[in-house]
Order: structure tokens, then C-alpha cells, then sequence
């Protein structure tokens, strides 16, 4: 403990500045307070608003989308909008049929399941939960082989809200029981500079609106990016200027954290140029391409790949991921005169 605290016992820690009471207060409670995707919201605040009126549980929900566009945030708005009771699990979390029981006899009615990564769900862990979305009905299997037998028990109505990086893992069976499901795309610079002077207010920091479009442009279409981002300039702003940030702090101050201007980092150049300068370009597999940047394959498929596809400097072939002539420009290297161009890119996860 710090000496001033001994002195002073009242002294209580800043947790004002502590990273994860931050992001806490970041997070939008309501749909009105959730910037952009606006078609999303317009559909969702319906189907709540509907079943808000009937005085019922929501039908089942299912958001998709990249890591850090919103998907708990939105499982905490469906809940807060319908006065409910949010429980939070995920699919690796739920190992057995039994665990899903447990869960799921323990919920009062109208309570909201949100269950994370739920394409992770184990199978049979899947199949218990089919009954219970629709027809509010809970198999157990109690002990086993002959003399095993089956009880059933009945559920209170609850919403189920899923979310999933992955939909294309998403099984037929499952996706089929869910009433709505929503995509989550990538926010325009706009909304993210919304994103960004928002945080700013609720931090209680000065930003102009050159300061907050430059870490919107340089954020990838990610708010959770764009409030670290604003966290690292704010840092910069506190340490070598004084507080405030306009266009020049923010831009020197991400260049300081090796973002470029395309909002790349590190990690997104090593892998690049290890791609560009080790392996001609490519075609190189994705666990070749993982291991040459240190990072597990989930990761450079589900996170870092995306964003470079969707800035046209990545491709992805059968044969292997390749560089595109935006990427050896962007490194500041001659293309070959054989690489490839990247075709407009419409959606960035299947
Ligand atoms: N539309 C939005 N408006 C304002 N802030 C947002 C919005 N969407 C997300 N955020 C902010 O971004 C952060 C990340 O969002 P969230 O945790 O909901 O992402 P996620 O989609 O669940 O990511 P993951 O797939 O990694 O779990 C939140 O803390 C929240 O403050
Ligand atoms: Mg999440």
C-alpha cells in the first residue's frame, strides 16, 4: 500500500482509472445510448418493444459479428430493456448436459440467458438445449445403460440471447430455434468518432473532433479498439502534453503505440512482411502464417486476418493466404508484377 494510504486510511485507490472499472462504465445500457448499426437497432428495439407490451419473455436471440463490435454489450441491452434478470455463461464453460440443466432450472421467468461463444457448446450440450428453447421442456438422463431413465421437467419462459464470432459454425439445428438473428458489421468512421467522444465525456477527457476522427479512422471499424486507443492517447496527452487532445496529439501519440494510419499494429506488419519478405508473397497456410507471427492460428484467422481482408491487403485462396500489391505498398516494398489485387470485399466473416 502506498504511504499516503497508511497516513490516511480513508484514502481509497483511484478506481476510476483502473482498466476494467473503465470498460464497465463504457458500456452502453440502453439502445438509445448504443451508437450506429442502425438497422440492427430499429429491428431489435421492435422485438423488444413487442414483447415488453405482451409482458412476455423475448424470443430467442442471436448476435454475430467480429470480437469487440458490441455483442455483450448487446445481451446487457436486451435485458435492461426488458427489466430482466441477465445470467451469463458460454459455451466452453458448459462442459456437460448436467451443467446446462443446472443453469436452466435455477432461472426465474423472463429471465435472460446470454450464453457467449456459443458455437463452442459441446453437442450434447447443444441437443439438451433444443427442447428447452422450444417447447420449455428439460430432458435428463439420469444414470446409464439399461437401467437409466429419462426425467423431464418444465422451464420458467426465458429469452435466450447467443453470441458467436463464428456463424458459419453455428449448426443448422441451433441457429433454426433462435426467432432474430443479428450481424454486427464493422462501424463507419463516423460512428466510431461518436464512439470515441463519447468515451471521452464519460472519462472526463478534453478531445477536439480532429482528435477523435483520427483515432476513429485508425481504430478498424472496432469500438472496443477505439476506447483502447483513446486510452493510449490519453496517456500520451497526460504524459507529454497537457491532457487535452487535438489531431497532432493523437496522431503522434499512436504512432508512439505503432499504429499506423490504416490503423494496423505491430503484429498485423510482422505478419504481413513475414509474408511479403520471407514467403514471396505466398500462398502460405494459415498455421505457417500463425506460427510466424507467435500467435495460435484462431487467433490470426478470427482477429488479425479479418481486418487486413477488409483493408484489401490479405487474401485468402484455396492454396494459402496471400499478400496483395496493396500490402507490399503499404510496406513500403516493390510487388512483384504478378501480385494479386483484391476484389471488393462485401462480408468479412462467414
Ligand atoms: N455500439 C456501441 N456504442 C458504444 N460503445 C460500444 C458499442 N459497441 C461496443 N462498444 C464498446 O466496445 C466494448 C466492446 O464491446 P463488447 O464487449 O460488447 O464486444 P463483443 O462483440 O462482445 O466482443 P467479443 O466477441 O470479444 O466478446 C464495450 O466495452 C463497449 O464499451
Ligand atoms: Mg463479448
Amino acid at each position: 500500500m502506498p504511504r499516503d494510504e497508511l497516513l490516511d486510511p480513508g484514502a481509497v485507490p483511484d478506481l476510476d482509472h483502473d482498466p476494467q472499472v473503465e470498460e464497465a462504465r463504457l458500456r452502453p445500457r440502453s439502445l438509445e445510448e448504443f451508437v450506429g448499426q442502425r438497422e440492427l437497432k430499429e429491428r431489435l428495439g421492435i422485438i423488444l418493444e413487442a414483447a415488453r407490451g405482451r409482458q412476455q419473455a423475448s424470443d430467442h436471440l442471436l448476435f454475430a459479428g467480429p470480437p469487440g463490435l458490441g455483442k455483450t454489450t448487446l445481451a446487457g441491452i436486451v435485458a435492461n430493456e426488458l427489466g430482466a434478470h441477465l445470467q451469463i455463461t458460454s459455451g466452453p464453460a458448459i462442459e456437460r448436459a448436467g451443467d446446462l440443466a443446472s443453469i436452466l432450472t435455477k432461472l426465474d421467468s423472463g429471465d435472460v440467458l446470454f450464453i457467449d461463444e456459443i458455437h463452442r457448446l459441446p453437442r450434447v450440450v447443444e441437443e439438451v438445449l433444443y427442447p428447452a428453447m422450444e417447447d420449455l421442456q428439460l430432458d435428463v438422463l439420469l444414470g446409464k445403460g439399461p437401467a437409466a431413465r429419462s426425467i423431464r421437467f418444465d422451464l420458467e419462459p426465458f429469452t435466450l440471447v447467443g453470441a458467436t464470432t463464428r456463424t458459419g459454425l453455428i449448426t443448422g439445428p441451433l441457429r433454426d430455434r433462435f426467432g432474430f438473428a443479428f450481424r454486427l458489421d464493422y462501424y463507419d468512421a463516423e460512428d466510431l468518432e461518436r464512439i470515441v467522444t463519447r468515451a471521452a465525456g464519460l472519462f472526463g477527457i478534453e478531445i477536439d473532433a480532429a482528435g477523435a476522427a483520427e483515432i476513429a479512422t485508425r481504430s478498424r471499424g472496432t469500438p472496443r479498439i477505439a476506447n483502447r486507443l483513446l486510452r493510449r492517447v490519453r496517456d500520451y496527452a497526460e504524459v507529454r502534453g497537457d491532457g487535452t487532445i487535438d489531431h497532432v496529439t493523437a496522431s503522434d501519440g499512436l504512432a508512439k503505440f505503432g499504429i499506423d494510419e490504416r490503423g494496423l499494429d505491430n503484429v498485423d506488419r510482422i505478419l504481413l512482411s513475414n509474408l511479403c519478405e520471407r514467403f514471396g508473397g505466398g500462398p502460405v497456410g494459415l498455421s505457417t502464417m500463425a506460427i510466424s507471427v507467435g500467435e495460435p492460428s484462431e487467433t490470426v484467422e478470427e482477429v488479425i486476418e479479418p481486418f487486413l481482408i477488409q483493408q484489401g491487403l490479405l487474401l485468402r485462396t484455396p492454396r494459402g493466404r496471400v499478400a496483395t500489391r496493396a500490402a507490399w505498398q503499404h510496406l513500403g516494398l516493390a510487388a512483384p508484377d504478378d501480385s494479386a489485387t483484391a476484389p471488393e470485399v462485401t462480408t468479412l466473416f462467414e
